[in-house]
């Protein structure tokens, strides 16, 4: 056992998490990365640099971030909206402070995300922007220039990115356009631009493209985007070393083991795709939307928690995926109660931990599902 895992051990203990594992899961006072680094695997988490929020700066949120994780993500301070308040202007002060955060506690951090290729989360003044008389040149230069400094920046100190993020349609498979990629002259161009900047700059770094295309019913033509997207890399020579699955999972109703076995079969076919074409897997963003179970806190958190496992299960079975990021650790802080509210107006109930800090089912089930996983090599 490295020192380092050893240390994060002995912080979980110190914090006396008041932690309920049972069954097959490892001992209360085992933080999830530890039990992740047993199986050769990581475990990590979003976080903001809001003083209030899911951040460093709440010391409530601070204690399961080091007790739990290994790894960390910004959950929007390295957006362009966050480090690009106006054209040739970065702003890094927040991103900053979490990595250094992340630095001081012996933690890696992953970047999310240099390209998000969705019209909605990019800059106003870059949907705005005047490209010119030479449009694809002043495109390429701009998000050269963004990825450019970006990349120098952290340098080594960060070793995967979400190069992409979103660029698939999920209703169609098509992809998406935004002020930047139509005057590059095209979508397909400017992700390759993307990724081929990334490489060239960080060629340390494990570059991802990231998507929420799931495994329930509903995402097949999102997952066929994907396939798409993904050939056409490979396709290009296109330096792309994995596909990061978001994984924002969705329960259907009280029968979470009948919906995760009806939908295991279809989403083996995905992976194995993905897989057999060479790429590495992440879960990048995991969460699990309560969607009809009912609003009994109890009764939810075991449908919540049984659901996760039995995807961790499916997931884990691949030897291709090692970290696991959970979007948020508390329930407090999910970005999924105010974008989509349950119709009883009952409190969501997403993420490991709840309101109060304290461990849930979920958080149990991620543990258990890390030590019965298949150990990777090395
Ligand atoms: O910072 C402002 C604050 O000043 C203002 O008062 C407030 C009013 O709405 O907005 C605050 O910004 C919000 C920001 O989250 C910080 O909380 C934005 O409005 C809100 O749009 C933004 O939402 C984020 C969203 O991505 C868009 O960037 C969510 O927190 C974040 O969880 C979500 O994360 C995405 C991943 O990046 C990609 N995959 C899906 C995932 C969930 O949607």
């Amino acid at each position: 056992m490295s020192e380092k895992i050893t240390r994060r051990a002995s912080l979980a203990g110190a914090v006396a998490l008041p932690f309920a594992l049972s069954g097959n899961a490892p001992a209360a006072e085992v933080g999830l990365d530890a039990v992740a680094r047993g199986r050769g695997m990581r475990f990590g988490s979003a976080l903001s640099a809001r003083a209030q929020g899911a951040s460093m700066d709440n010391p409530a949120y601070a204690a399961l971030l080091r007790a739990d994780c290994g790894l960390l993500v910004a959950e929007n301070e390295m957006k362009w909206q966050h480090l690009r308040p106006a054209p040739g202007k970065f702003d890094f002060a927040a991103f900053d402070r979490i990595m250094a955060w992340g630095t001081a506690n012996h933690m890696a951090v992953r970047g999310h995300n240099l390209l998000w290729q969705r019209r909605k989360w990019m800059p106003v003044w870059l949907e705005k922007y005047d490209f010119g008389a030479r449009p694809a040149r002043a495109a390429a230069d701009i998000l050269v220039e963004h990825i450019t400094t970006v990349t120098k920046r952290y340098g080594k100190r960060i070793e995967s990115y979400d190069v992409v993020n979103e660029a698939v349609t999920p209703e169609t498979g098509a992809l998406e356009e935004t002020a930047l990629s139509q005057a590059m002259g095209g979508t397909e161009a400017t992700l390759d631009l993307a990724f081929r900047t990334a490489h060239a700059q960080a060629p340390h770094a494990e570059l991802v493209y990231n998507d929420y295309m799931s495994w329930e019913p509903g995402n097949a033509a999102h997952r066929a985007g994907v396939l798409r997207l993904l050939e056409g890399f490979r396709r290009r020579g296109v330096p792309v070393h994995a596909l990061g699955v978001q994984s924002h999972i969705v329960t259907a109703g009280p029968d979470t083991s009948g919906s995760a076995r009806g939908y295991e079969r279809n989403w083996r076919q995905f992976l194995d795709a993905v897989t057999g074409m060479g790429y590495r897997l992440l879960i990048t963003e995991l969460d699990v939307r309560d969607n009809g179970l009912p609003a009994d806190p109890a009764v939810r958190d075991r449908g919540v928690a049984d659901y996760a496992r039995r995807y961790l299960d499916v997931m884990f079975s691949y030897p291709q995926l090692r970290d696991v990021v959970a979007w948020g650790l508390c329930d407090r802080f999910s970005w999924i109660g105010p974008f989509e509210p349950r119709p009883d107006k009952a409190a969501r109930r997403p993420c490991p931990y709840d309101a109060d800090y304290r461990a849930k089912p979920l958080r149990a089930a991620i543990a258990a599902a890390f030590a019965r996983a298949p150990a990777r090599g090395t």
